[in-house]
């Protein structure tokens, strides 16, 4: 979602922990964590959610209370997502966290046994991402954006998001194209998390891992030079299938990819694009591909990245 990739990220992050914080920079951090603060509690952005949230004349059902969140500084925020999860049989309880990363944050819950899971893992989106869409990405990727009252807008009618709850609608139409994705593809037999649901800020999956060990990044796992170029096949019959449903995943490496029990596993379809509604999209095919074969250049599968995106991409074009 945001305008770096998570391969980028992470580079900057690592750099930023090779250089001292300044002072005058704790300072700027501590200033931008109490603007947050604000947001969250904004009347709009509330009422946004509150509209979001599931009417359910469900009496039976005790209040969705985690002793995890308790406390927590954005505890409502977090709650006004997953009581939704509670409330549709789907979770029981929130049990920890995951990965907290810059625009959403990833909690292990304990799934509702109707589920026929042990676990499942929430994505949930930061308030921060309602003040980060000032630019045009969403329109410049082409996706589908509503206005309030769910109708598709065009291109000259961004006004329409100038308000804090026309944003907020603007991104949970974001988000509806991530799950959209992730949901397509699961039905399609791509290796991905299987989806549960959507609401608002918060997407719902199965959990890959057990519990308190969620499954390893492909970037911190070490691949034998046997299982290398099996996973590697199985990587770009994944970039293969996605294609022939008309998406590319946007922002693929070894750090959204999950190995778990010899398997890989695709996540994060949060800059998925759908090459039919956008113009120039091989480069963004040509990076994924071009990421995941450094990956395993290091595991000695030697390919010609460039030969393999375009020899997809003539296929896909018929
Ligand atoms: N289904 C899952 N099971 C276990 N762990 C998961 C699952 N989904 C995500 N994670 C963990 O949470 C982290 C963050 O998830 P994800 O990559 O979807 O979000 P992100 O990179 O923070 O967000 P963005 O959408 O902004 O790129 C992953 O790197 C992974 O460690
Ligand atoms: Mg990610």
């Amino acid at each position: 979602m945001s305008e770096y990739t998570d391969f980028e990220l992470e580079e900057l992050e690592e750099q930023r922990y090779r250089k001292p914080k300044k002072a005058k920079q704790v300072e700027a951090t501590a200033a931008k964590a109490k603007k947050k603060e604000n947001y969250e509690s904004n009347a709009d952005v509330q009422r946004w959610l509150q509209s979001q949230t599931l009417k359910t004349d469900d009496l039976s059902k005790a209040a969705f209370n985690p002793t995890f969140l308790a406390g927590k500084r954005d505890e409502s925020w977090i709650l006004s997502s997953l009581t939704d999860f509670y409330e549709q049989d789907l979770i029981t309880d929130v049990l920890h966290v995951v990965k907290s990363g810059k625009e959403a944050t990833v909690y292990c819950c304990t799934a509702d046994p109707e589920t026929g899971l042990a676990y499942a893992a929430a994505k949930i989106y930061r308030p921060r991402m309602f003040r980060s869409l000032k630019n045009d990405a969403v329109y410049r990727l082409g996706r589908t954006q509503r206005d309030l009252d769910g109708n598709v807008t065009r291109r000259d009618q961004r006004n329409a998001f100038k308000s804090e709850r026309g944003r907020a609608a603007q991104i949970s139409s974001w988000i509806d194209f991530e799950f959209q994705t992730h949901t397509l593809l699961h039905s399609a037999g791509a290796d991905v998390p299987k989806p549960l649901a959507h609401v608002g800020n918060a997407v719902l999956m199965e959990y890959i891992g057990e519990g308190g060990e969620p499954a390893p990044l492909l970037r911190d796992v070490i691949l034998t030079h046997e299982e290398a170029p099996i996973l590697f096949e199985c990587i770009l019959h994944n970039i293969e299938l996605c294609l022939a449903h008309n998406r590319i995943h946007g922002d693929l490496s070894e750090y959204n990819i999950l190995y778990w029990q010899g398997n890989v596993l695709l996540i994060d379809f949060a800059q998925a694009v759908d090459p039919r509604q956008n113009t120039d999209v091989f480069p963004l095919l040509s990076r994924d591909i071009a990421r995941v074969c450094r990956y395993f250049a290091r595991f000695g599968v030697n390919t010609d990245a460039e030969e393999l995106a375009m020899e997809m991409w003539k296929k896909y074009q018929g």
